[in-house]
């Protein structure tokens, strides 16, 4: 049988990036006591007050079919936060609600991306584009961020990119895998440039509420006009709210539109007690995001605090979101050999930097999604294998130098 371009496209992944991941998995449903750094999905519980008013929703009989831009409170919360955050006022028909980030990345290519187009994206990318993007078709052309500046974006660089055949511009800020920002000047003038070549720009920002010290700016904040912008945010990190499936996308009315024409064409509305929920969650967050960001930073300090005094390991030092990025160049040939060698030495399972892309290939990540006393405990085993593979260099290069 005959299967569409599209799935041949999606499954033809042989990268193996997930291998380290899902061979840690099977190991710890065999008992044996793996730390599981491989992953982003966060630790921390969704807010019992979020559950409780789910629940009391459940029972109050919301399980009924949803407007397809999603229920008004909660695009009201949601208007009301972007209006706050990015000082321009933000309607409710601006909004659209999605079951996930993801969805709402599919849902938003799809309305600007024929099969060949081209789409620009900065790498290391979150790893999760890759299938959205071979399921719409597009050609993605990579620019890399600077690896030795943070992963610091170059505008310039990005201007390059663009082809006559460019219709998407796709940002993510602060990144994943990075914890990299993109500044307001930045964004402003790729939302220009863009807007002057009809082109697209999309800003992914689902990480834009777990920030340490320097606060996010929106897309929406910098840019002059959003005809041709779109915004993606969702509750599943900032909320721990992961398995809930709830995210949205804020741009024009008349974008609005059309997300809304695909968005109700496909998924035809999402839940409403999860909805209902969501809207609350949002509006009585305030201490919780505190409590949130402050929890991933303590982590974030821990983490590198242990980097730094582990003989040729080095990360660089994320700004926000739950993951980091470490340079194990100095004691493997790549990050998949360092990945695979950790969880059968130390049992420990990171995701291979080249998941991202190769500007990352010598890097693995690790998420912040487990408490320091269970971090503590990874590091000692971390530690112990980069040594094991320093000395074993260092021997190697002693024996080298005796046959010289
Ligand atoms: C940058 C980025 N965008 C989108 C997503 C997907 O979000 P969701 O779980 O809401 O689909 C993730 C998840 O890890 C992510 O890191």
């Amino acid at each position: 049988m005959n299967f569409s371009r599209a799935i041949g496209r999606m499954a033809a992944d042989t990268s193996g990036v997930w291998d380290v991941h899902d061979e840690a998995c099977a190991l710890k449903a065999n008992g044996e006591d793996i730390i599981l750094f491989s992953i982003g999905d966060p630790d921390l519980p969704t807010l019992d007050i979020t559950v409780d008013h789910a629940i009391a929703s459940l029972k109050a009989g919301r399980t009924h079919y949803s407007p397809g831009a999603g229920e008004k409170p909660l695009r009201q919360a949601i208007a009301d936060i972007e209006s706050r955050a990015s000082g321009r006022a933000t309607a409710i028909d601006q909004i659209v609600i999605h079951p996930g980030g993801t969805n709402a990345i599919f849902t938003t290519l799809s309305c600007f991306l024929d099969e060949g187009d081209d789409i620009v994206i900065p790498t290391p990318m979150y790893v999760g584009y890759q299938g959205l993007l071979a399921a719409v078709g597009a050609n993605v052309v990579h620019v890399p961020l600077d690896a030795n500046d943070n992963f610091s974006l170059d505008v310039d660089a990005v201007k390059k990119a663009f082809t006559d055949r460019t219709r998407v511009l796709f940002l993510n800020t602060p990144g994943n895998p990075c914890g990299n920002f993109i500044g307001e000047e930045q964004l402003r003038e790729l939302a220009a440039f863009c807007l002057e070549r009809r082109v697209w720009i999309v800003c992914d920002e689902v990480y834009s509420m777990i920030t340490f010290g320097r606060r996010h700016v929106s897309l929406l904040k910098a840019a002059a006009s959003l005809e041709n912008v779109v915004v993606i945010d969702a509750l599943s990190k900032s909320h721990s709210m992961t398995g809930w499936r709830m995210g949205w996308t804020v741009s024009s009315q008349d974008t609005a539109r059309r997300i809304l024409a695909f968005a109700s064409a496909t998924i035809f509305g999402c839940c409403q007690f999860v909805q209902d929920a969501a809207a609350f969650a949002l509006q009585n967050d305030e201490e919780y995001m505190r409590a949130i960001a402050d929890e991933y930073r303590v982590r974030r300090d821990y983490a590198l605090e242990r980097i730094n005094a582990i003989p040729g390991l080095s990360a660089n030092r994320p700004g926000a979101g739950m993951f980091i990025m470490l340079d194990v160049s100095q004691v493997a040939p790549d990050g998949l050999e360092f990945a695979q060698g950790l969880l059968r030495h130390g049992k420990v399972s990171v995701l291979p930097g080249v998941a991202f892309g190769e500007t990352t290939r010598q890097f693995v990540r690790l998420s912040l999604t487990h408490p320091v006393h269970i971090m503590s405990k990874a590091f000692d085993r971390i530690e112990r294998f980069a040594g094991s593979r320093l000395a074993g260099s260092t021997e190697q290069e002693a024996r080298n130098g005796d046959m010289r």
